[in-house]
């Protein structure tokens, strides 16, 4: 596993390089295979890095996007990733409705995760068992070291057979449907995009405590993981 952290003055310096490098490596991932599919996470960090890459030229062409987890909310709800997404790139990037594969949040929560599931599948022509393969994978983590929906302690942090799951979050009362952590692992390229004094302890803990996935969810990784950070969020590295 190769390890990269890519440190900023700024989080618009962070989110711009972050946005940078997904533009980069889905032209090579489609320029190899053709096309390319992305997973992009929500909160509020990345919306700076979506309202740059709406500003850049790029070609969206054969490019998938994915959400690596998203609130049980209507799409139209101030707390639903999707929107954010809307607001931020989507209204103003030429992507065809065909290649956004949001998670279906008007159904209920289990029903939602078979559905993104199926989509999942179907774009990806997995056969019955097999994970798939995001050639680029958008990251963040919240102060509690938590990445995707999948929080301390919860026990589909164990699935490594899995491609989502509806889960309940107690501390957010909250449904959410979210990629599981077989799909993480297997992701060819990892973006985590994590600023802010608040995740400073959480940064130290997920790169440097003991490897404790259950406890520390953000360090689940894949074989190539990129940080890219502030130095509020740097402030306990060194
Ligand atoms: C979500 C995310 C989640 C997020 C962290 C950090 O739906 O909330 O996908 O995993 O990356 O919660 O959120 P902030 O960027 O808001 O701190």
């Amino acid at each position: 596993m190769s390890v990269h952290i890519k440190r900023f003055a700024t989080p618009a310096e962070a989110a711009e390089a972050c946005g940078a490098e997904i533009f980069r490596l889905l032209n090579a991932a489609r320029a190899a295979r053709g096309s390319a599919t992305l997973a992009i996470s929500g909160g509020s960090t990345p919306r700076i890095m979506f309202e740059w890459m709406a500003k850049q030229t790029f070609d969206w062409n054969a490019i998938d996007l994915f959400w690596v987890d998203e609130r049980c909310v209507p799409a139209d709800d101030a707390q639903s990733n999707y929107r954010m997404t809307r607001e931020s790139l989507l209204d103003h990037a030429p992507l065809a409705p065909i290649q956004i594969h949001r998670v279906k949040t008007e159904l209920i929560p289990d029903e939602a995760a078979e559905a993104y599931i199926d989509d999942i599948s179907r774009v990806f022509h997995l056969k019955p068992g097999e994970l798939p393969v995001f050639d680029v994978l958008q990251r963040g983590m919240g102060p509690d070291r938590h990445t995707a929906s999948l929080f301390p302690s919860e026990p589909l942090i164990e699935n490594r057979t899995g491609i989502a799951a509806a889960v309940w979050v107690e501390k957010m009362k909250q449904h959410r449907v979210t990629l599981l952590p077989g799909v993480l692992e297997r992701a060819r390229r990892t973006l985590c995009l994590v600023t802010g004094p608040d995740k400073a302890d959480g940064l130290r803990d997920v790169l440097f405590a003991p490897r404790d996935p259950l406890h520390i969810p953000s360090q689940i990784s894949s074989a190539e993981m990129e940080w890219f950070v502030d130095a509020a969020a740097a402030a306990h590295l060194n």
